[in-house]
């Protein structure tokens, strides 16, 4: 987990998310930084010398994003297990409803973890998106 507050994990999490977000997607600065970041749980994945790999976050309204893996790195798993590590830490928060607004050329990574699309596409930051959500786990039989 970082916490936005400390200079090290704030500086870390920026970067990453201004190299794919800002640099790669073309997400202006302004909206790609906000007033959640303040609020919400972060996951940053180092490499073992500290180097910059990925991120996530878990909102308090129960929404994930930032999801971002440098370039790189993509497609060796990180994005798996950032995506495994937040719903364990959206879980144990007990959200009513579990979601986040998956861009559309992203949604395929979204369906293997369970999030089913709802509603039409819509444009945030420039960018297609799509509102997936997590069904609840079925209540276990006594
Ligand atoms: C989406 C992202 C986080 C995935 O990270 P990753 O480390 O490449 O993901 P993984 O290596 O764990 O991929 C797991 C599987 O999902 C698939 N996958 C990854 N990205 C995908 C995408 N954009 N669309 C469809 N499938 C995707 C992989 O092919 C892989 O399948 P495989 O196991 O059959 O090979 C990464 O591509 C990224 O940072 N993209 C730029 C930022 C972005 O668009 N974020 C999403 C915002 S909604």
């Amino acid at each position: 987990m970082a916490h936005w507050k400390a200079p090290d994990d704030r500086q870390a999490l920026t970067a990453i998310r201004r190299k794919v977000f800002v640099e790669e997607q073309q997400v202006p600065e302004e909206e790609e930084m906000d007033a959640f970041d303040e609020t919400s749980v972060h996951l940053l994945a180092l490499s073992s010398d500290s180097g910059l790999i990925g991120c996530a976050r878990i909102m308090p309204t129960g929404q994930i994003g930032r999801m971002a893996v440098l370039r790189e790195f993509r497609g060796s798993g990180i994005g798996s297990l950032l995506m495994t590590a937040a719903l364990t830490q959206a879980k144990g928060q007990n959200f009513e409803t579990v979601f986040l607004h998956a861009q559309c050329h992203a949604e395929a990574f979204y369906t293997r973890f369970g999030f089913i699309a709802c509603g039409d596409v819509f444009d945030e930051a420039g960018i297609a998106h799509v509102r997936m959500t997590l069904p609840a786990s079925p209540m276990p039989l006594s």
